[in-house]
């Protein structure tokens, strides 16, 4: 069965543009519900541990630098299908080939600044939910 949770942050620029609440009113009538949320800064290394995945990739110097350079707001989302159906809402990584009506489409300002995450697999939503939420708070 598909899990029910997934991850996504609202990325510096984003918070900095005054987007939170028209991405959250997005995600909560997509029939998403909060689980967890707090706004907060990471460092550099906190930036750099979270997208390890992509240390060798050209692109990794400028990301963790675009996601410590202001707060970001991440949050745990719940519903059925819930990877699958909110990567579907924020639509493709580069907003020029992101669908009409998609967080990214509207929100997005390029390829490296494009307002939020969606984790990709149940299992990097349960890891990255608990990269910045204690047990207590994912229930
Ligand atoms: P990735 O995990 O491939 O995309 P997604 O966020 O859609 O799962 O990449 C992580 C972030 O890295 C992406 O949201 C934006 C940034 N990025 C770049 O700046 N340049 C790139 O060429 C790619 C592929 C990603």
């Amino acid at each position: 069965m598909a899990s029910n949770k997934t991850f996504t942050m609202i990325k510096p620029h984003a918070v900095a543009d005054n987007n939170i609440g028209g991405i959250i009113a997005m995600i909560e009538a997509a029939g998403f519900r909060i689980v967890a949320m707090k706004k907060t800064q990471l460092t550099p290394a906190l930036a750099g541990k979270f997208y390890e995945v992509h240390k060798e990739r050209g692109f990794y110097a400028e990301l963790c630098e675009m996601m410590s350079s202001g707060p970001i707001v991440p949050i745990i989302l719940e519903k059925e299908n819930a990877v699958a159906d909110f990567r579907t809402l924020i639509g493709a990584t580069n907003p020029e080939n992101a669908a009409e009506g998609t967080i990214r489409k509207i929100y997005a300002k390029s390829l490296s600044e494009n307002a939020i995450h969606g984790s990709d697999s149940d299992e990097n939503a349960a890891i990255e939910g608990s990269f910045f939420f204690g047990v207590i708070e994912q229930y």
